[in-house]
């Protein structure tokens, strides 16, 4: 009677406490660095409006039934990434797919632990109100004389870590929840003080007509593809997070609400974010295009013009940060459960040994700005490599495992069964066909067709 339809042993794992609980941490993993940094320079370079559209029908006609699919694996066999997929396909050919999950995690953490660390530097930075000193020649040069140094980096880059530690250290609902519930709407309320601050600037109209009127004419095949991937990052698809998280949730939950909700509040965050960093960039006169130093290297520009620039960057870099590390607890949770039940270990246990591998990868990351620089793989440095290979490699493997496997292996009548808590949920059969349609064919196609066009 062991078996994944065995509902009520879950004894000993730890769980959600609250819907609201399971919510926040939910959108606590996909709001992150992804929406603050990552965003706002693909809408910039992809032409603004068009790519927002794009985007969001990516979001929710891909997206959701992704994340749906990680949604049912996780909550029906109430494990973590590898375990889940050994559960529900006990012929064990399936097992690999949770391995490449918890290996994608290891890769994003190591480099998302990095860029959390600059994140601590500039905090202090801002503190120090080192933006708004008025030495121009200085703000232009600080992003890379920082970053390809070799002892301070490493320094904030351990200090993330420890932080994302003890979270995790803390427990599902002890830590992750209890953290994210205090920390989410902290975050919203400064992203949006933020956000009036830069629409009420002279000369924003322009960055708001960019960021909603569209130009198709911007649009290219590549447009497409950033689209696509942005909204796995996004998201945090394919790296076996929501089946983690998934796994702590009761089955009396509604799970197609949760996941609506949490691809709808990780959607407003981008538009938050964009309406607080467009209008200002249009404002004072900087190119949208960019490209990935827009945060690092141009904010710390904007902060020196604005009115209270000094008060204003410190709030953005404390909002940076709580992203983060809501992200950042959630790939470690995923690792952490792994090893757990995987190897039996102690949860305190797990998050150490965890840390210490990422603290060497990161160090790599780190370094690799600076004096590793040389050390090229297939022409990227550790740092590109390792974002390269899991947002454009794992992830999209990742994803396209799941909806195979949910679609395919599980079918039509586990995924009913899931999102209607075994028929104690009124789902519309239209609803059920369709995202089966979705989940069967659109996805698997639209990710193929991404990386075809990716290597091409
Ligand atoms: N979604 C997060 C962001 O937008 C990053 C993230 C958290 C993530 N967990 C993930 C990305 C898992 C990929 C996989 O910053």
């Amino acid at each position: 009677m062991n078996d994944a339809s065995n509902h009520h042993t879950h004894t000993g794992r730890d769980s959600f406490g609250s819907s609201f609980g399971i919510l926040v941490a939910l959108a606590g993993s996909a709001v992150g660095l992804g929406n603050l940094w990552r965003f706002p320079y693909l809408v910039g370079e992809n032409g603004g409006a068009a790519f927002i559209l794009i985007y969001l029908a990516f979001v929710f006609l891909i997206g959701m039934p992704i994340m749906l699919s990680e949604f049912v694996v996780g909550r029906r066999s109430q494990s973590s990434a590898r375990g889940a997929y050994q559960k529900l396909a006990p012929d064990g050919k399936w097992g690999f797919a949770g391995s490449l999950a918890i290996v994608c995690c290891i890769l994003i953490l190591s480099f998302y632990s990095v860029v959390g660390g600059w994140g601590i530097e500039y905090l202090f930075k801002a503190f120090r109100f080192d933006f708004t000193k008025g030495d121009q020649a200085a703000l232009s040069s600080m992003f890379s004389t920082f970053a390809s140094s070799s002892w301070q980096p490493l320094i904030c880059h351990t200090l993330f870590l420890l932080a994302s530690g003890i979270i995790v250290i803390l427990g599902v609902k002890n830590g992750i929840e209890r953290f994210s519930k205090v920390m989410m709407p902290v975050l919203f309320v400064i992203m949006i003080g933020i956000a009036i601050r830069s629409l009420t600037l002279p000369g924003a109209r322009e960055g708001i007509e960019y960021l909603f009127k569209p130009d198709w004419s911007a649009v290219t095949a590549d447009t497409f593809l950033d689209a696509l991937g942005q909204a796995f990052f996004s998201l945090s698809l394919g790296s076996g997070m929501v089946i983690t998280y998934g796994s702590y949730v009761s089955r009396k939950e509604n799970i197609v609400s949760l996941s609506a909700k949490t691809a709808i509040a990780d959607t407003l965050f981008a538009m938050i974010a964009g309406c607080a960093i467009m209008p200002a960039v249009f404002a004072f006169g900087i190119s949208p295009g960019e490209g990935p130093g827009l945060v690092f290297i141009t904010l710390p520009h904007i902060f020196s013009q604005l009115p209270f620039g000094g008060v204003i960057a410190i709030l953005f870099f404390v909002a940076l940060l709580l992203a983060a590390l809501t992200s950042s607890i959630s790939l470690l949770e995923v690792i952490v459960a792994f090893s757990i039940e995987e190897f039996k270990m102690k949860r305190r246990t797990a998050v150490m040994l965890t840390l210490v591998v990422l603290w060497v990868l990161g160090c790599l990351c780190s370094l690799s700005q600076g004096v590793l620089s040389d050390w090229k793989f297939f022409g990227k440095t550790v740092f590109d490599l390792f974002d390269f290979v899991s947002a454009n490699v794992l992830m999209l493997a990742g994803g396209l495992l799941v909806v195979i496997f949910a679609g395919w292996k599980l079918g039509r009548k586990i995924i009913h069964d899931e999102l209607s808590n075994s028929g104690a949920l009124k789902i519309p059969v239209w609803f059920v066909d369709t995202l089966s349609f979705l989940i069967r064919f659109l996805a698997p196609v639209a990710i193929i067709v991404i990386a075809v066009f990716q290597w091409i």
